[in-house]
């Protein structure tokens, strides 16, 4: 058994850090889209061989295909503690918020309230506020833009008798600080209104139980979680169930797929197990074999994994804060409880783009901008434009990546 997460084994399993054309460089932009371990890239790899036909059919590689989605499917549920009718798998969370949105619509009379942030990714901010046209009105949950943080009490200012959902980020794909979604959720039921959690920007550091926090609806994206370019939309059974057949009509009541037009991509959903298998390997290398599911092991990964962020976010966070010109946002503390390890700040008088091409120049991969959470720069008072420069670290990361980093920060501001 292993205390500490063994990064040389955790980088054993991605071939990027194997191949001698990437193998140098040093990749900040997680937040955008990590890396892939080799469990993920043979299984879409064998799909395509062998299984790259129209599956649930009575022959044998059709049958294999299905299977293999179905097992993804079985093994993605596993890891979330949800069962296999209560999330779909489609392309973007953009995607499945405004599928989502056009689902629930018809729960909504005119003058209903939603509250969206103005901390989120617009994924889970503009899908909502398109529902204005239909007379729905928008209440905007704004963070005290000295903290960078939302706070609670904010939101009971603005919750009315006509809530009637709650869409709020888990995390901030620019502030990072984690929100408390449990306080939000308990607050928003006894109001009786629904919670919309974003998880995008969550899932590549915890595993969440999403039937304990008993939010109604989450989304996340699988390509910032290990995975190939998909996404995954978690709702209720009985939520699902009341919304709007969004695919042909004979599929009415095949929820989850009547929120699923064109379905899934099917070589893609197939290696998603890919991931579960990595979580798996991680788990037995530190801890060896176990009784325990597929939830709980990757619960104990993900408590080295806080661990190992901790320590990147330390190096990082103590030489921000000793440059005066540097202006970092959000919370400076390393802590896993209360913050993720994305961590953005602005320089005086050097441009944000100017920093990351830099750093390109120099093969460290981080970028600068909005992010698409414009209004949360806006909130900020940063020029959208420019942004902040992000640096975004998961658990493959190493405290030498990072100290090359800062060292490069160092010369250039
Ligand atoms: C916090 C957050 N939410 C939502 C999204 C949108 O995800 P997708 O690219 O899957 O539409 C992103 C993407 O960067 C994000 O960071």
């Amino acid at each position: 058994m292993k205390s500490e997460l063994d990064t040389a084994f955790v980088r054993s399993q991605f071939p990027v850090f194997q191949d001698s054309r990437t193998s140098d460089f040093a990749f900040f932009e997680n937040a955008g889209g990590t890396y892939v371990p080799k469990q993920v890239i043979n299984k879409l790899n064998d799909f395509m061989i062998t299984k790259k036909v129209q599956p649930y059919g009575d022959f044998g590689p059709s049958i294999e295909a299905g299977s293999e989605m179905d097992n993804s499917l079985s093994k993605i549920g596993e890891l979330l503690n949800i069962n296999k009718d209560e999330f779909m798998i489609g392309p973007s969370t953009t995607m499945n918020m405004f599928l989502l949105s056009n689902a629930i619509k018809t729960w909504l009379k005119k003058d209903d309230e939603i509250i969206v942030t103005n901390q989120d990714h617009e994924a889970n901010i503009g899908a909502w506020r398109k529902l204005s046209e239909y007379g729905v009105k928008i209440r905007e949950w704004q963070f005290n833009p000295n903290t960078a943080d939302l706070e609670i009490d904010e939101l009971k200012r603005l919750i009315s008798k006509k809530t009637k959902f709650i869409c709020v980020c888990h995390t901030s794909n620019v502030v990072a600080s984690i929100n408390n979604l449990k306080e939000i959720i308990n607050l928003a039921h006894d109001n009786d209104i629904k919670v919309v959690g974003d998880g995008v920007a969550y899932m590549a550091h915890d595993i969440v139980d999403l039937k304990d926090l008993d939010i109604d609806f989450y989304g996340f994206s699988l390509y910032k979680t290990y995975g190939p370019h998909l996404a995954l939309l978690y709702g209720k059974k009985e939520l699902l169930e009341q919304t709007k057949n969004l695919n042909h009509e004979f599929l009415a009541g095949e929820v989850p797929y009547t929120l699923n037009p064109g379905g899934p991509n099917h070589e893609e959903l197939g290696c998603l197990s890919g991931i579960t298998d990595y979580y798996e390997t991680l788990y037995h290398h530190h801890f060896g074999s176990s009784d325990l599911n597929l939830h709980h092991k990757s619960k104990k990964i993900f408590k080295l994994i806080a661990k190992h962020e901790e320590v990147l976010m330390r190096e990082l966070i103590q030489f921000l804060q000793t440059k005066k010109n540097i202006k970092m946002i959000g919370k400076k503390t390393p802590s896993r409880e209360e913050r993720m390890p994305t961590v953005s700040f602005t320089v005086t008088n050097k441009s944000s783009y100017q920093i990351a091409r830099d750093a390109g120049q120099n093969n460290i991969g981080i970028r600068n901008g909005e992010f698409y959470a414009w209004r949360c720069l806006e909130g900020l008072g940063i020029e959208p434009n420019d942004g902040v420069v992000r640096v975004s670290m998961v658990h493959y990361n190493t405290l030498q990546e990072v100290r090359r980093l800062t060292e490069f920060l160092d010369r250039i501001i």
